[in-house]
């Protein structure tokens, strides 16, 4: 098996939840710890660590910092307070709102009747850790699913893959989701290079997927978002793999602004266009991708670059932080379960979620 990155973007240590502050790479690697759950509400906003497992699994984090030093059992009331308080940090990624709804479950039935804050506090914690460590096994397999079916789909050559946003070890608890299955071809010896969009405006291509890429010798280059297309019509790229935020039932996707142009470049161009997700990352209450919120930014983070405004101070900014892409546009599903092909439509992923819903639940 492939080793995994170094790199690990949260972790508990003793009672506090150390982050990496995303804002600072590449420039330097600063721990933040975290000590409560209005600390991890704040990370999650500012955006401190992001992507939608990652997002996911530090929510559950700031749930159990909710018991980190309480004098008395901490009461439902309070702790469904500080839920809504962390469910409200970002709205497009569904993880966010799964996985407090795990925290409140366990809570209700397992942690409610506890007799002193400390035994609640320790429950929550080991349930944490075993979220994190559920995320991390699931790409491991995601990765070689998508790996497995790239060998079918495009045998006998090493690929060039293009990809957006970050989807690596610093979007989730480790290895990645579309980054796993690059950094799991690449030690294979079937990758020829990445393409990595720099994804305005907050730059998490040229920042953190390059930085992933970097420290492990991944071959990669950082191209702007809008050069994608014409690699595509110049034949240099083979596939594009991208992450997810919220799968609706009929497999229309969110995922980072600027990937639906990619999906449609792609589609005009014959190339494969794949996104990789846990099961975690659908959201089957919703029909299709028109209700997927689609979380809207600060103009700011668009209009001021390295500090200084780039635009003049009478203009304002649309800063959709995603979009969604329709899931006729998309070739295949990638999941830890194996890989959606043929039509992705609704019929196709129900059945699906719910073979593999019973196996994750066992
Ligand atoms: O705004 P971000 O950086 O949290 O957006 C991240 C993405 O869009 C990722 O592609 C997505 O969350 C999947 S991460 C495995």
């Amino acid at each position: 098996m492939d080793r995994d990155s170094n790199l690990v973007a949260t972790f508990w240590e003793g009672d506090e939840y150390v982050v990496l502050d995303q804002l600072e790479l590449p420039a330097h690697k600063r721990y933040l710890r975290l000590k409560s759950p209005s600390e991890v509400r704040e990370a999650i906003v500012m955006m401190r660590l992001r992507g939608a497992p990652l997002i996911g699994a530090a929510a559950s984090a700031g749930a159990a910092l909710a018991f980190r030093g309480a004098e008395e059992p901490v009461e439902p009331a309070v702790f469904a307070s500080v839920c809504a308080s962390l469910g409200s940090a970002r709205p497009t990624a569904v993880n966010l709102m799964a996985v407090l709804d795990e925290m409140r479950s366990f809570y209700d039935e397992e942690v409610a009747g506890c007799a002193t804050a400390a035994e609640q506090f320790a429950l929550m914690q080991r349930r944490s850790l075993e979220i994190h460590w559920r995320d991390h096994d699931r790409n491991r397999r995601m990765a070689q699913h998508g790996v497995d079916w790239l060998r079918r789909l495009l045998p006998d050559k090493r690929l060039r893959v293009l990809t957006h946003c970050n989807t690596g070890a610093l979007a989730t608890c480790g290895h990645g989701t579309a980054l796993g299955v690059i950094r799991s071809l690449h030690a294979a010896g079937l990758l020829e290079q990445v393409w990595v969009d720099e994804t305005r405006p907050y730059l998490q291509g040229a920042r953190l997927t390059a930085f992933e890429c970097a420290e492990e010798g991944i071959p990669h280059t950082v191209i702007t978002d809008s050069t994608a297309a014409y690699l595509m019509a110049r034949g240099q790229v083979d596939v594009v793999l991208t992450g997810v935020d919220r799968m609706a039932a009929n497999g229309d996707y969110a995922n980072k602004i600027g990937t639906y142009g990619l999906a449609v470049a792609a589609g005009y161009h014959g190339i494969p266009f794949a996104p990789v997700l846990p099961l975690e990352s659908f959201d089957l209450t919703i029909a299709d991708g028109t209700h997927i919120v689609i979380e809207e930014r600060a103009d700011d983070e668009l209009l001021v670059f390295n500090g200084r405004r780039i635009a003049p101070a009478a203009s304002s900014g649309l800063h959709l932080g995603f979009d969604v892409v329709p899931h006729r546009l998309v070739t295949a599903v990638v999941t830890e379960h194996g890989v959606i092909e043929g039509s992705i439509d609704e019929e196709n992923i129900r059945t699906f979620t719910r073979r593999h819903a019973v196996a994750d639940r066992a």
